[in-house]
């Protein structure tokens, strides 16, 4: 955490854009309910651009492009080439679910991109179709080796620990980290599910932890400038890193960094908080920057009052559209 007078200092920003995805994941109930945004109510690029320009006058440093599925919206190519030159934007990341990567691994490179976050719940392809409602495991693999291959760094695996569902596979996901140079980061199954589902599927990283015992001691790597919310171990003997992510049993509202912007252009301080702050209207209206400006300081400010959110209170969204 990055503390300025008491302070976080608010320096990243996931940028949803788009609302649409290419799975059907069980864990998340977006797409049950989804109804297709129409075109003219997702933000431009051109929006998108100068929201980020503004955004880093307001502090922000890193930007996450998530979705929904970030790689199925078309010129999502020339958007990150130009997002990589906003002046003030240190890093730009992308979360994808990997479908598209084998084809578009190389391009992504080339844009300037280098952190690239990838969605993996199993190595098994049957489960993976279960779990995704497709069958579409040994592109994402080929993919993932493609930007191994490539050099991306830092990789990320995002995978969610699932009760009954992959819980038994969670040493051979964590080996992914002892034969590549990325991190495998496990995180807890968020109530964005119905309530029984999650009571049967949730899992907490604590026994995730127990059971990657087998593999050795862990050491805590040392915490980057703007690590988020994970807690990063290295093992003897491994290329890569293994990360926890736990929503859930440890809270992370006083070290949360970020702010969401959905694709519909809504600036959002929390996931778990039901605020939202238009800034697509006044951006349509044709504001100029010091009104967008406020819109992020205010966002900043409000994640600043009410940080101690207690989640047992908080209705999750659904999480697609508004970065993940
Ligand atoms: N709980 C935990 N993680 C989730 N994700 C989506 N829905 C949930 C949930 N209910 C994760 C996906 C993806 C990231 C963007 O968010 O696994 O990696």
């Amino acid at each position: 955490m990055e503390e300025e007078g008491g302070l976080r200092r608010i320096n990243y920003l996931r940028m949803s854009i788009t609302d649409r995805c290419n799975l059907r994941c069980v864990y998340c109930t977006y797409w049950q309910e989804w109804k297709k945004l129409p075109s003219t109510e997702i933000l431009r690029y051109e929006e998108l651009l100068r929201l980020a320009a503004v955004a880093a006058e307001a502090g922000i440093r890193k930007i996450r492009v998530t979705g929904g599925e970030p790689l199925a919206r078309r010129g999502v190519l020339g958007f990150l080439h130009s997002l990589n030159q906003v002046p003030g934007i240190e890093e730009v990341c992308l979360t994808t679910n990997g479908i598209m990567l084998l084809e578009l691994a190389p391009a992504l490179y080339e844009t300037g991109l280098r952190h690239l976050n990838l969605s993996l719940d199993t190595l098994r392809p049957e489960r993976y179709r279960k779990i995704t409602g497709r069958n579409k495991w040994r592109e994402v693999m080929a993919g993932l080796e493609s930007a191994l291959s490539l050099g991306f760094q830092p990789l990320k695996i995002n995978c969610v620990a699932l009760q009954g569902i992959n819980d038994d596979e969670l040493v051979d996901l964590a080996l992914l980290a002892r034969d590549y140079p990325l991190q495998i980061r496990f995180i807890e199954l968020m109530p964005s599910v119905s309530r029984g589902w999650w009571d049967r599927h949730f899992l907490p990283l604590s026994e995730v932890r127990r059971r990657l015992a087998v593999l050795g001691f862990p050491r805590p790597a040392p915490r980057q400038a703007s690590a988020g919310p994970a807690q990063v171990f290295r093992l003897p003997g491994f290329k890569g890193e293994l990360g926890f992510i736990s929503p859930i049993s440890e809270h992370h509202c006083r070290t949360c960094n970020r702010l969401r912007l959905t694709a519909a252009g809504q600036l959002r301080p929390c996931l778990a908080g039901l605020l939202e702050l238009d800034i697509k209207g006044p951006l349509r209206r044709g504001a100029a920057d010091p009104w967008l400006f406020h819109v992020f300081e205010e966002a900043i400010q409000s994640k600043n009052r009410d940080w101690r959110i207690p989640l047992r209170r908080c209705t999750f969204p659904a999480m697609a559209g508004m970065g993940g």
